[in-house]
Protein backbone atom coordinates (compact mmCIF):
# COMPACT_ATOMS: atom_id res chain seq x y z
CA UNK A 1 0.00 0.00 0.00
CA UNK A 2 0.92 3.47 -0.58
CA UNK A 3 2.04 5.70 1.92
CA UNK A 4 0.16 8.89 1.96
CA UNK A 5 1.26 12.09 3.90
CA UNK A 6 -1.35 14.91 4.77
CA UNK A 7 0.40 18.25 4.77
CA UNK A 8 -1.40 21.02 6.03
CA UNK A 9 -1.24 24.32 8.58
CA UNK A 10 -4.10 25.31 10.30
CA UNK A 11 -4.47 28.47 12.58
CA UNK A 12 -7.85 28.24 13.37
CA UNK A 13 -8.70 25.19 12.28
CA UNK A 14 -11.08 25.56 9.11
CA UNK A 15 -8.06 23.46 7.64
CA UNK A 16 -7.75 21.54 9.77
CA UNK A 17 -11.31 20.28 9.68
CA UNK A 18 -10.81 19.58 5.93
CA UNK A 19 -7.35 17.72 6.66
CA UNK A 20 -9.70 15.28 9.00
CA UNK A 21 -11.98 14.89 6.01
CA UNK A 22 -9.45 14.05 3.86
CA UNK A 23 -8.31 11.06 6.25
CA UNK A 24 -11.16 10.70 8.18
CA UNK A 25 -8.69 9.66 11.12
CA UNK A 26 -6.44 11.56 13.43
CA UNK A 27 -2.91 10.09 12.15
CA UNK A 28 -1.33 13.39 10.80
CA UNK A 29 2.21 14.10 9.86
CA UNK A 30 2.96 16.91 9.59
CA UNK A 31 6.21 17.39 7.06
CA UNK A 32 5.09 20.49 5.07
CA UNK A 33 8.76 21.41 4.16
CA UNK A 34 10.16 17.99 3.21
CA UNK A 35 7.38 17.19 1.07
CA UNK A 36 7.65 20.13 -0.78
CA UNK A 37 11.31 19.75 -1.96
CA UNK A 38 10.58 16.51 -2.98
CA UNK A 39 7.52 16.97 -5.60
CA UNK A 40 8.68 15.83 -8.85
CA UNK A 41 6.77 12.34 -9.67
CA UNK A 42 4.68 13.10 -6.51
CA UNK A 43 0.85 12.30 -6.95
CA UNK A 44 -0.45 15.09 -4.74
CA UNK A 45 -3.99 16.70 -3.63
CA UNK A 46 -4.60 20.50 -2.67
CA UNK A 47 -6.99 21.33 -0.66
CA UNK A 48 -7.55 24.73 1.87
CA UNK A 49 -9.45 27.08 3.07
CA UNK A 50 -9.69 31.16 2.80
CA UNK A 51 -10.87 33.99 4.39
CA UNK A 52 -11.38 36.60 0.99
CA UNK A 53 -11.12 37.05 -3.19
CA UNK A 54 -11.99 34.20 -5.51
CA UNK A 55 -9.01 31.40 -4.59
CA UNK A 56 -6.57 32.47 -6.98
CA UNK A 57 -4.06 31.54 -4.10
CA UNK A 58 -4.98 27.67 -5.18
CA UNK A 59 -4.44 28.21 -8.52
CA UNK A 60 -1.01 29.98 -7.85
CA UNK A 61 -0.02 26.80 -5.60
CA UNK A 62 -1.14 24.54 -8.69
CA UNK A 63 1.18 25.96 -10.57
CA UNK A 64 3.97 26.13 -8.32
CA UNK A 65 3.30 22.26 -7.49
CA UNK A 66 2.81 21.26 -11.05
CA UNK A 67 5.92 23.37 -12.00
CA UNK A 68 7.85 21.23 -9.17
CA UNK A 69 6.91 18.58 -11.00
CA UNK A 70 3.88 17.38 -9.23
CA UNK A 71 1.23 15.08 -11.00
CA UNK A 72 -2.35 16.56 -9.35
CA UNK A 73 -4.96 13.43 -8.31
CA UNK A 74 -7.72 15.79 -8.97
CA UNK A 75 -9.27 18.84 -8.21
CA UNK A 76 -8.07 20.86 -5.53
CA UNK A 77 -10.49 21.78 -2.58
CA UNK A 78 -10.98 25.59 -1.16
CA UNK A 79 -13.90 26.62 0.77
CA UNK A 80 -14.66 30.06 2.58
CA UNK A 81 -13.32 29.89 6.09
CA UNK A 82 -15.45 27.13 7.74
CA UNK A 83 -15.91 23.99 5.47
CA UNK A 84 -19.12 23.34 4.67
CA UNK A 85 -21.05 19.93 3.96
CA UNK A 86 -19.64 20.12 0.11
CA UNK A 87 -16.76 21.10 1.17
CA UNK A 88 -16.48 18.33 3.60
CA UNK A 89 -17.49 15.74 0.82
CA UNK A 90 -14.83 16.98 -2.12
CA UNK A 91 -12.30 16.27 0.92
CA UNK A 92 -13.51 12.51 1.31
CA UNK A 93 -13.16 12.44 -2.10
CA UNK A 94 -9.70 13.47 -2.54
CA UNK A 95 -8.70 11.59 0.37
CA UNK A 96 -10.00 8.28 -1.91
CA UNK A 97 -8.42 9.93 -4.79
CA UNK A 98 -4.88 10.05 -3.61
CA UNK A 99 -5.30 6.27 -2.24
CA UNK A 100 -6.39 5.04 -5.74
C1 LIG B 1 -2.93 36.63 9.66
C2 LIG B 1 -3.97 36.15 8.67
C3 LIG B 1 -3.74 36.33 7.33
C4 LIG B 1 -4.68 35.88 6.38
N1 LIG B 1 -4.43 36.07 5.05
C5 LIG B 1 -5.33 35.67 4.15
C6 LIG B 1 -5.09 35.87 2.76
O1 LIG B 1 -4.06 36.41 2.34
N2 LIG B 1 -6.03 35.47 1.87
C7 LIG B 1 -7.19 34.86 2.30
O2 LIG B 1 -8.02 34.50 1.45
N3 LIG B 1 -7.43 34.65 3.61
C8 LIG B 1 -6.55 35.03 4.53
N4 LIG B 1 -6.80 34.84 5.87
C9 LIG B 1 -8.03 34.16 6.26
C10 LIG B 1 -7.78 32.70 6.46
O3 LIG B 1 -7.25 32.07 5.31
C11 LIG B 1 -9.13 32.04 6.78
O4 LIG B 1 -9.60 32.60 7.96
C12 LIG B 1 -9.04 30.55 6.89
O5 LIG B 1 -10.38 30.03 7.02
C13 LIG B 1 -8.23 30.13 8.09
O6 LIG B 1 -8.09 28.70 8.03
P1 LIG B 1 -7.43 27.94 9.23
O7 LIG B 1 -8.46 27.90 10.33
O8 LIG B 1 -7.14 26.56 8.70
O9 LIG B 1 -6.19 28.67 9.62
C14 LIG B 1 -5.88 35.26 6.81
C15 LIG B 1 -6.10 35.08 8.18
C16 LIG B 1 -5.16 35.52 9.10
C17 LIG B 1 -5.44 35.32 10.57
Amino acid sequence: MSKIAVVYWSGTGNTEAMAAAVLEEDEFEPMFSACEANLKGKKIALFGSYGWGDGEWMRSWEETCIGDGAVLACDSVICNEAPDAAAISSCKALGAALAE
